[in-house]
């Protein structure tokens, strides 16, 4: 046992799962052999307990660090935070600083809130949804964190998730009350949307998608997803705490040419503090004053300092751009290599979040192999790869040529039929709408 595993072990007798992330979870990547815990994380580089390192292609924390992490600006810019106070009775200047450059992005805008966490934002844009269109009920398409809004679609039909999230993800001690007031809906599937404004007395008020996550929307699905909330007087949410501030500077909706009326970001916009941010038409916005929304911890300095710093930085060296320079640049590397290998891959995703699939029925073991063995050449690497600023063409080249030994004895283990893993096989993470 490495002391990472160790410590996993003590940790799961405190903590129940060992941790607070399902997707930090090593069952996800490489059962009893994933580092697990982290001493530093500088730049794309990771050291684990036994000072080992590593180049971070397995997401750069969940997909947050666009910048890389321990980012000298950010760092900075937080000290001084800190030195002056990051806790007040009074406000932060700084949330309204983040307020006016969301606005300014998203010109169809006119007022942002701010919370922590993406889950939470997801459920302040539903209140808020909720409370201007008086209607109780939700459409949604995707994953949008672990509220009981959200999971209570399981309880009208426990196979609702399945093709949105974990099969068979358990509702227990969700509140009965959002029982039938949630239904999934198909991404690039407009019919699976038509179906339920179909039934009689709906009364769904709030659509709530990510605009995209694995593949591009065909047949203007956007358009046609925004034209039925339009018609049925029902609010359109484009969750973008994944898909923003990445592929371009601001929602992935400003490029995808449709607009919503509420936008959830969080994630990059902090690279990676914890800030997370509504913004929205201010006539609904407005609405959050007739309701309540509030939380002391909201108001902490930090998050909006680290998401300053981190917008600017993103919009003066244009890093969206090149990290979706670095994400093409990873897809045609898996490409040309599983050809020149003859191993069959599926690649989607955003440009800078590229998503790998080893087109096998074992692919979960492949990809467990996968992992294990680009662990050993000094990469966290899986199926996810979330590309950073803190990348540079060398380090990509040096991942693409161990990805090409690995997959050459992918290769070599499909012909005799066997993997030879240490543990056991990767438990599937929960399966994005697309990805
Ligand atoms: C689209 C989307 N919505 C919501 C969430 C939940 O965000 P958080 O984990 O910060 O609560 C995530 C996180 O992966 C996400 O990708």
């Amino acid at each position: 046992m490495n002391k990472g595993q160790k410590l996993l072990s003590k940790a799961k007798k405190i903590i129940p799962g060992g941790n607070q992330l399902l997707s930090k979870r090593s069952e996800l990547f490489l059962p009893g052999y994933w580092p697990n815990y982290y001493k530093k994380a500088k730049g794309c580089k990771v050291w684990d307990l036994n000072n080992k390192v590593y180049y971070d292609f397995a997401g750069m924390g969940v997909t947050a660090c666009v910048l890389g992490y321990s980012n000298d600006d950010i760092n900075k810019s937080l000290i001084r935070g800190l030195r002056t106070g990051s806790m007040c009775t009074l406000n932060a200047t700084e949330e309204v600083d983040l307020a006016k450059e969301l606005l300014n992005i998203h010109k169809w805008s006119g007022m942002a809130k701010f919370c922590k966490s993406g889950g939470e934002a997801c459920m302040v844009a539903i209140r808020i949804a909720r409370a201007f269109t008086n209607k109780n009920n939700i459409a949604f398409c995707g994953y949008h964190g672990w509220h009981d809004w959200y999971l209570a679609t399981n309880m009208s039909n426990s196979k609702n998730l399945d093709k949105q999230l974990l099969p068979g993800l358990k509702t227990k001690g969700v509140s009965n009350t959002f029982k039938n007031s949630i239904k999934p809906f198909l991404y690039n599937d407009i019919n699976s949307l038509k179906k339920i404004f179909k039934k009689k007395n709906n009364n769904i008020g709030i659509i709530i998608m990510e605009p995209m996550r694995g593949v591009k929307p065909s047949g203007n699905f956007l358009r046609k997803v925004k034209l039925i909330a339009k018609k049925n007087n029902a609010l359109l949410i484009f969750d973008e705490i994944t898909s923003g501030f990445k592929d371009n500077y601001g929602g992935l909706h400003l490029k995808l040419k449709v607009n919503p009326d509420l936008a959830i970001f969080g994630k990059s916009i902090g690279n990676g503090y914890p800030i997370s941010a509504i913004i929205g038409r201010k006539k609904i916005m407005q609405v959050a004053q007739e309701t309540f929304i509030s939380s002391t911890m909201w108001t902490d300095r930090l998050g909006f300092i680290a998401a300053n710093t981190t917008l600017k930085k993103l919009k003066q060296l244009k890093i969206n751009k090149k990290i979706s320079i670095y994400g093409k640049m990873i897809k045609k590397g898996w490409k040309e290599i599983a050809k020149k290998n003859g191993i069959k891959i599926g690649i989607s995703g955003q440009d800078c979040i590229p998503y790998l699939r080893f087109d096998y029925p074992n692919n979960q073991e492949i990809m467990t192999f996968f992992t294990q063995e680009m662990l050993k050449k000094g990469f966290l690497a899986g199926a996810q790869v979330a590309t950073s600023y803190a990348y540079s063409i060398p380090v990509i080249n040096k991942y693409l040529e161990a990805t090409n030994i690995v997959f050459g004895k992918i290769h070599n283990c499909l012909d005799i039929g066997k993997f030879p893993l240490k543990g056991e096989i990767k438990h599937s993470t929960f399966k994005r709408l697309t990805g």
